[in-house]
Protein backbone atom coordinates (compact mmCIF):
# COMPACT_ATOMS: atom_id res chain seq x y z
CA UNK A 1 0.00 0.00 0.00
CA UNK A 2 0.95 3.78 -0.03
CA UNK A 3 0.35 4.15 3.99
CA UNK A 4 3.28 6.44 5.28
CA UNK A 5 5.53 4.26 7.30
CA UNK A 6 5.43 4.65 11.04
CA UNK A 7 8.03 6.40 12.70
CA UNK A 8 9.51 7.08 16.14
CA UNK A 9 10.56 10.53 16.71
CA UNK A 10 13.15 10.88 19.62
CA UNK A 11 14.35 14.16 21.10
CA UNK A 12 17.66 14.27 22.77
CA UNK A 13 19.79 16.65 24.05
CA UNK A 14 21.55 19.05 21.21
CA UNK A 15 25.15 19.25 22.81
CA UNK A 16 25.89 18.54 27.06
CA UNK A 17 26.85 16.31 29.79
CA UNK A 18 23.99 13.87 27.57
CA UNK A 19 24.67 14.18 24.30
CA UNK A 20 27.55 11.83 23.41
CA UNK A 21 26.02 8.86 25.43
CA UNK A 22 22.37 9.53 24.13
CA UNK A 23 24.14 9.05 20.74
CA UNK A 24 26.25 6.04 21.44
CA UNK A 25 23.55 4.60 22.91
CA UNK A 26 22.21 4.83 19.74
CA UNK A 27 24.94 3.56 18.25
CA UNK A 28 25.90 0.38 20.66
CA UNK A 29 21.82 -0.29 19.55
CA UNK A 30 22.55 -0.84 16.07
CA UNK A 31 20.84 2.71 14.99
CA UNK A 32 23.40 4.35 12.09
CA UNK A 33 22.15 8.14 13.03
CA UNK A 34 24.96 10.51 11.03
CA UNK A 35 26.20 13.20 14.04
CA UNK A 36 23.34 15.70 14.11
CA UNK A 37 25.27 18.36 16.37
CA UNK A 38 23.80 21.75 15.20
CA UNK A 39 21.43 20.51 13.11
CA UNK A 40 17.76 20.09 14.50
CA UNK A 41 16.85 16.58 13.20
CA UNK A 42 18.06 13.46 11.81
CA UNK A 43 16.96 10.24 9.98
CA UNK A 44 18.23 6.54 11.19
CA UNK A 45 19.48 4.72 8.01
CA UNK A 46 18.26 1.60 9.63
CA UNK A 47 15.62 2.03 12.01
CA UNK A 48 12.22 3.70 11.55
CA UNK A 49 13.77 6.54 14.26
CA UNK A 50 13.83 10.47 13.59
CA UNK A 51 15.48 12.23 16.05
CA UNK A 52 15.60 15.82 16.98
CA UNK A 53 18.54 17.84 18.46
CA UNK A 54 17.04 20.22 21.43
CA UNK A 55 17.74 21.56 24.80
CA UNK A 56 17.31 19.11 27.80
CA UNK A 57 15.31 21.28 29.82
CA UNK A 58 12.39 21.14 26.87
CA UNK A 59 12.60 17.77 26.29
CA UNK A 60 9.73 16.86 28.56
CA UNK A 61 7.42 19.57 26.63
CA UNK A 62 7.97 18.22 23.76
CA UNK A 63 6.94 14.94 24.82
CA UNK A 64 4.20 15.75 26.72
CA UNK A 65 2.12 17.90 23.53
CA UNK A 66 3.84 15.00 21.09
CA UNK A 67 6.07 17.13 19.11
CA UNK A 68 8.66 14.11 20.14
CA UNK A 69 7.37 10.50 20.89
CA UNK A 70 10.07 9.64 22.95
CA UNK A 71 13.18 11.34 24.90
CA UNK A 72 16.25 10.89 26.30
CA UNK A 73 16.67 13.05 29.37
CA UNK A 74 17.72 13.69 32.93
CA UNK A 75 15.42 12.45 35.70
CA UNK A 76 16.01 16.07 37.08
CA UNK A 77 15.02 18.04 34.70
CA UNK A 78 11.82 15.17 34.54
CA UNK A 79 10.72 16.59 38.02
CA UNK A 80 11.70 19.51 37.62
CA UNK A 81 9.28 20.56 35.04
CA UNK A 82 6.65 18.49 36.00
CA UNK A 83 4.95 17.33 32.98
CA UNK A 84 2.71 14.63 32.03
CA UNK A 85 5.17 12.12 30.54
CA UNK A 86 5.79 8.36 31.56
CA UNK A 87 9.30 7.57 32.62
CA UNK A 88 9.53 4.32 31.09
CA UNK A 89 13.09 2.86 30.99
CA UNK A 90 16.86 4.06 33.26
CA UNK A 91 19.22 4.66 30.84
CA UNK A 92 22.26 4.03 32.90
CA UNK A 93 24.34 7.41 32.00
CA UNK A 94 24.54 11.09 33.38
CA UNK A 95 24.30 9.99 36.82
CA UNK A 96 24.43 12.43 38.47
CA UNK A 97 22.98 14.04 41.91
CA UNK A 98 20.75 17.55 42.57
CA UNK A 99 22.73 18.83 45.72
CA UNK A 100 22.76 21.97 48.20
CA UNK A 101 26.53 23.43 48.34
CA UNK A 102 27.40 26.26 50.52
CA UNK A 103 31.43 28.28 50.32
CA UNK A 104 33.97 25.79 51.56
CA UNK A 105 34.74 26.20 55.71
CA UNK A 106 31.59 27.85 56.14
CA UNK A 107 28.93 25.65 58.95
CA UNK A 108 26.25 23.50 58.34
CA UNK A 109 24.79 21.28 60.84
CA UNK A 110 21.31 21.09 58.84
CA UNK A 111 19.21 22.64 56.75
CA UNK A 112 17.13 24.47 59.18
CA UNK A 113 20.73 26.65 58.46
CA UNK A 114 19.21 27.82 55.44
CA UNK A 115 16.34 29.75 57.01
CA UNK A 116 15.93 32.93 55.85
CA UNK A 117 19.20 32.84 53.39
CA UNK A 118 18.92 32.90 49.52
CA UNK A 119 19.69 29.91 47.44
CA UNK A 120 20.44 30.09 43.61
CA UNK A 121 19.14 27.09 41.31
CA UNK A 122 17.90 26.38 37.86
CA UNK A 123 15.37 23.67 40.07
CA UNK A 124 13.41 25.79 41.57
CA UNK A 125 10.56 22.99 41.94
CA UNK A 126 12.61 20.54 43.62
CA UNK A 127 14.54 23.26 46.02
CA UNK A 128 11.01 24.62 46.94
CA UNK A 129 9.92 20.89 47.60
CA UNK A 130 13.21 20.27 49.45
CA UNK A 131 12.39 23.25 51.76
CA UNK A 132 8.94 22.23 52.48
CA UNK A 133 9.86 19.05 53.68
CA UNK A 134 12.46 20.32 55.95
CA UNK A 135 10.10 22.94 57.03
CA UNK A 136 12.58 25.83 55.83
CA UNK A 137 11.62 29.25 54.57
CA UNK A 138 14.42 30.19 52.29
CA UNK A 139 14.79 32.64 48.88
CA UNK A 140 14.85 30.68 45.59
CA UNK A 141 16.27 32.71 43.07
CA UNK A 142 16.22 31.20 39.69
CA UNK A 143 19.10 31.37 37.35
CA UNK A 144 19.48 29.65 34.02
CA UNK A 145 22.98 28.76 33.96
CA UNK A 146 26.42 29.59 35.94
CA UNK A 147 24.72 28.39 39.08
CA UNK A 148 28.32 28.26 40.86
CA UNK A 149 29.42 31.61 40.94
CA UNK A 150 26.56 33.68 42.62
CA UNK A 151 27.59 32.39 46.09
CA UNK A 152 30.86 34.24 44.84
CA UNK A 153 29.60 37.17 43.21
CA UNK A 154 27.04 37.91 46.00
CA UNK A 155 24.01 37.12 44.66
CA UNK A 156 23.20 34.07 47.06
CA UNK A 157 24.37 32.13 50.16
CA UNK A 158 23.87 28.95 48.69
CA UNK A 159 23.58 26.99 45.74
CA UNK A 160 21.30 24.04 44.30
CA UNK A 161 22.69 22.35 41.04
CA UNK A 162 23.86 18.97 39.48
CA UNK A 163 27.22 17.73 40.57
CA UNK A 164 28.59 14.97 38.70
CA UNK A 165 32.77 14.96 39.40
CA UNK A 166 32.53 17.33 41.64
CA UNK A 167 34.72 19.73 39.98
CA UNK A 168 32.68 22.57 39.47
CA UNK A 169 31.68 22.92 42.74
CA UNK A 170 35.71 22.62 43.73
CA UNK A 171 36.48 24.98 41.17
CA UNK A 172 34.42 27.53 42.79
CA UNK A 173 35.33 26.69 46.68
CA UNK A 174 32.33 25.29 47.32
CA UNK A 175 31.26 22.16 49.49
CA UNK A 176 28.35 20.10 48.99
CA UNK A 177 26.21 19.95 52.36
CA UNK A 178 23.09 17.73 51.24
CA UNK A 179 21.54 15.81 48.16
CA UNK A 180 17.95 16.46 47.33
CA UNK A 181 18.03 14.01 44.52
CA UNK A 182 19.55 11.54 42.48
CA UNK A 183 19.43 11.21 38.75
CA UNK A 184 20.34 9.46 35.75
CA UNK A 185 19.31 9.72 31.64
CA UNK A 186 16.35 8.15 31.25
CA UNK A 187 13.73 7.18 28.36
CA UNK A 188 10.45 9.37 28.71
CA UNK A 189 7.28 8.26 26.80
CA UNK A 190 3.77 10.66 25.47
CA UNK A 191 1.48 8.93 27.35
CA UNK A 192 -1.01 8.45 24.11
CA UNK A 193 1.34 6.72 21.63
CA UNK A 194 -0.87 4.90 18.67
CA UNK A 195 -0.04 1.49 18.71
CA UNK A 196 2.28 1.60 15.84
CA UNK A 197 4.42 3.38 17.27
CA UNK A 198 4.13 1.26 20.35
CA UNK A 199 5.36 -1.46 18.36
CA UNK A 200 8.74 0.62 17.26
CA UNK A 201 9.24 1.88 20.94
CA UNK A 202 9.35 -1.67 22.14
CA UNK A 203 11.67 -2.88 19.37
CA UNK A 204 14.06 -0.14 21.04
CA UNK A 205 13.22 -1.02 24.15
CA UNK A 206 13.88 -4.65 23.65
CA UNK A 207 17.50 -2.99 22.08
CA UNK A 208 18.08 -0.99 24.90
CA UNK A 209 17.71 -3.79 27.83
CA UNK A 210 20.10 -5.87 25.43
CA UNK A 211 23.00 -2.63 25.84
CA UNK A 212 22.40 -2.14 29.27
CA UNK A 213 22.85 -5.98 29.84
CA UNK A 214 26.06 -6.46 27.89
CA UNK A 215 27.05 -3.82 30.20
CA UNK A 216 26.81 -5.08 33.01
C1 LIG B 1 25.85 20.50 35.43
C2 LIG B 1 25.96 21.53 36.52
C3 LIG B 1 27.41 21.87 36.56
C4 LIG B 1 28.07 20.60 36.11
C5 LIG B 1 28.56 19.80 37.29
O1 LIG B 1 25.57 21.15 34.24
O2 LIG B 1 25.15 22.65 36.25
O3 LIG B 1 27.68 22.91 35.64
O4 LIG B 1 27.09 19.82 35.41
O5 LIG B 1 29.35 18.71 36.87
P1 LIG B 1 30.70 18.34 37.65
O6 LIG B 1 30.34 18.04 39.08
O7 LIG B 1 31.22 17.10 36.93
O8 LIG B 1 31.65 19.48 37.54
P2 LIG B 1 25.00 20.36 32.94
O9 LIG B 1 26.12 19.63 32.29
O10 LIG B 1 23.83 19.55 33.35
O11 LIG B 1 24.59 21.43 31.91
P3 LIG B 1 23.38 22.47 31.90
O12 LIG B 1 23.36 23.05 33.27
O13 LIG B 1 23.79 23.40 30.83
O14 LIG B 1 22.13 21.71 31.54
ZN1 LIG C 1 20.20 21.93 30.71
MG1 LIG D 1 25.62 23.55 34.14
Amino acid sequence: SNAPVAKLKLAIQKSGRLHDDSMRLLKECGIDISNGVNKLKSEASNFPLEVFFLRDDDIPQYVEDAVADIGFVGENVVYEKKKKVDVTEKLGFGKCRLSIAVPKGEDYGSAASLQGKRIATSYPVLVQDFLDQQGVKAEIHEISGSVEIAPGIGLASAICDLVSSGSTLFMNGLQEVETILQSQAVLIRNSNLKPEQQAILDKLLFRIQSVKKARN
